[in-house]
């Protein structure tokens, strides 16, 4: 069965084709950050405007790349729900109009079970075996930070959320106040392996590192606004020349390595900012492993998987391998292609959603916020 996959929640417009769940025929995204990136983040309705110009051209390469024609697609699958509603309803319109005139099932997904998916999709025995269960899943992508249990049925709860940024917003709120480009997660990954994540002592959130002790009810969840504002206090202690470091700094950007000839004064301006991104991306990645292996432990996790856009830091993935080799529980990591915003986990999930017999009217609505995830339907069985 192949199935034709739209997602447009946020700034990427994105078109996927999936045989049978796991066979990614095309994955194509076309990013819209460089419209974006002038006005610091996101805009809803620019978001909407681009994807409206884009999905037809994004639909024809998916199609072209997978080498399939309209006639043999079987099923139309569409992000419907969490994201920004303008750009939401480009989606879900467009893929009624293609169910309704192809006489094709729809089928509507959960952005937040197919970034989990998203994990998953190269990995069908792991689906498949019941000793796998319970998984516990970490989301952390711009717009969330979640711990969800995942048992045999597929039923999904929320174990830890965060209570205020998400972690990419941790990422791209940091980022900022470091006067770098939007979205600023990939440039904090880049530019800490230059500096030493030990030097500073950013705070943890809910860690219990403040001398106060976490309340019960917290024990899983997240909080990145304190390691924030730390940020913005420890950028005040220090008298950076803002256009020679500025300078520097898109040096090392481009050519990836620390710029040559800079004199004494510039050399150790550099470094002192390195260390700080360093330092501050480790107090994020701390927070996040920390809550996570603490989930592992009491839940008794059989597997753990992590998804989501800031999957792709490469310190994160480093520390989180660490601490998942020792407490002895397989990690999954999304490969970089399917942690970002992607159409193949929409797909791909559509799929298993179409066994479990769940499809959509042409009355499908797209719901920008959700409380509770529901189920992820990876119980079905030939
Ligand atoms: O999953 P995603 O593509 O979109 C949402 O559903 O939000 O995640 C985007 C987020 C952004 O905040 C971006 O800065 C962050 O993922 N991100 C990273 C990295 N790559 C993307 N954060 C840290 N390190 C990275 N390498
Ligand atoms: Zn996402």
């Amino acid at each position: 069965m192949k199935i034709l996959g739209l997602e447009t929640s946020c700034d990427e417009s994105a078109v996927s084709v999936v045989e049978n769940g796991h066979n990614v025929l095309s994955n194509v995204v076309s990013s819209q950050i460089d419209k974006h990136a002038p006005y610091g983040g996101v805009v809803p309705e620019l978001a909407a405007r681009e994807h409206l110009d884009n999905i037809s051209t994004v639909i024809d390469s998916a199609l072209r790349l997978a080498d399939v024609n309209i006639k043999e697609i079987n099923a139309i699958a569409v992000t419907k729900t969490p994201g920004l509603l303008p750009a939401l309803l480009v989606g879900v319109s467009f893929a009624k109009g293609l169910a309704s005139s192809l006489k094709l099932p729809l089928i509507g997904v959960n952005h937040i079970t197919a970034h989990m998916f998203g994990a998953l999709i190269d990995q069908e025995a792991v689906i498949r075996s019941g000793k796998s269960y319970p998984i516990l899943a970490l989301i952390v992508s711009g717009g969330h930070t979640l711990l969800v249990m995942i048992e045999r049925d597929g039923k999904c709860t929320i174990v830890g959320r965060t209570l205020d940024d998400a972690a990419g917003e941790a990422f791209d709120k940091g980022a900022k106040i470091l006067q770098l480009s939007y979205p600023g997660g990939p440039l904090i990954d880049q530019l800490s392996r230059f500096g030493d994540g030990r030097r500073f002592n950013f705070p943890r959130g809910l860690c219990g590192g403040s001398g106060n002790p976490v309340k019960p009810e917290n024990r899983l969840n997240f909080s990145f606004s304190g390691v924030k504002t730390s940020l913005l206090y420890q950028l005040k202690e220090w008298d950076f020349n803002r256009l020679e470091l500025n300078q520097a700094v898109n040096q090392l950007i481009v050519n990836n390595s620390i710029p040559e000839q800079l004199n004494k004064y510039l050399s150790q301006m550099l470094t002192d900012y390195l260390d700080i991104i360093a330092s501050y991306q480790e107090a994020v990645v701390d927070a996040v492993v920390v809550k996570t292996m603490l989930g592992v432990k009491d839940f008794n996790a059989k597997t753990l998987i992590m998804c989501g856009g800031v999957a792709c830091n490469h310190r994160l993935r480093e520390k989180l391998k660490i601490e998942a080799t020792k407490a002895n529980v397989p990690l999954i990591i999304a490969e970089p292609k399917y942690c970002t915003d992607n159409a193949a986990m929409i797909a791909g999930l559509a799929y298993y959603q179409i066994m479990n017999g769940e499809k959509d009217d042409l009355d499908l609505d797209a719901t920008p916020s959700i409380k509770n995830i529901g189920r992820i339907p990876l119980n079905w069985t030939e």
